[in-house]
């Protein structure tokens, strides 16, 4: 089984998505990751790139240098991303990678390498990835679809917090400023934009506890197998 959950950035998708892997024992990928495992090796490598047009006509080449892997955390029972053999965890969850991800992610042959990437995924058999193409680029086949999204303040509320646990010192207008630029950047792209799968079923969160989404997509997944 195959689902896909896209939707707008920090409306918790992947928390979603990990706690179903979990009950249904599926394999979690979080796409968002590679994305800015890529965003990261650029920045640190300057590698350039523009908010408007590719600045180098093919990135192939420098692709070719990027290995990415998910390696499972034994102690936190999470699986972790790792860039050509080190964990980089952490360093794409700062404000630089999300400050540039948007960009990055718009590059055609960044996007034709992760697709290929995440649908060679599939044959580990079962599972469940999050993103912003899933439903519409990468399994548009897939069982079962869900379309995320929560109002911006519920979102800038819950991100804030998230990166002040993690120790991540920003604020909330910062916050507020990336997810506005990343809506903006990423459902105005020309290569496969954030939209809505026709076939997806609509989760808004703003009103709902964790548990009750996580029932939500159990109660989608228990009524798809009900209809096969
Ligand atoms: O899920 P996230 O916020 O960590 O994703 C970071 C960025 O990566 C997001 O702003 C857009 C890009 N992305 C994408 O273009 N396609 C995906 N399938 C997943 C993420």
């Amino acid at each position: 089984m195959i689902i896909a959950i896209d939707g707008y950035s920090s409306c918790g998708k992947s928390t979603v998505a990990k706690a179903i892997a979990k009950r249904l024992k599926l394999n979690y990928i979080d796409s968002g990751a590679m994305y800015r495992a890529v965003t990261y090796y650029f920045l640190q490598n300057n590698i350039p790139f523009s908010k408007t047009a590719d600045v180098i006509a093919d990135y192939s080449s420098i692709l070719e240098n990027i290995q990415i892997e998910f390696i499972r955390n034994e102690q936190t029972g999470q699986s972790e991303i790792y860039l050509n053999g080190k964990n980089i965890e952490a360093e794409i969850r700062q404000m630089d990678v999300s400050d540039n991800v948007s960009y990055v992610s718009a590059i055609k042959s960044v996007r034709k390498k992760l697709v290929a990437m995440q649908q060679q995924m599939s044959t580990l058999g079962n599972l469940v990835m999050d993103g912003r193409d899933i439903g519409t680029t990468v399994f548009p086949n897939a069982d079962l679809k869900i379309f995320m999204t929560a109002s911006p303040e519920v979102r800038v509320y819950r991100r804030y917090h998230e990166l002040i646990e993690k120790g991540i010192k920003v604020t909330p207008d910062e916050i507020r400023k990336n997810i506005e630029l990343r809506d903006y950047e990423d459902t105005h792209r020309e290569e496969s934009p954030l939209r809505k799968p026709d076939d997806a079923i609509i989760l808004d969160n703003t009103y709902m506890s964790r548990d009750e989404q996580v029932q939500f997509v159990l109660d989608a997944v228990a009524k798809l197998k009900k209809a096969i």
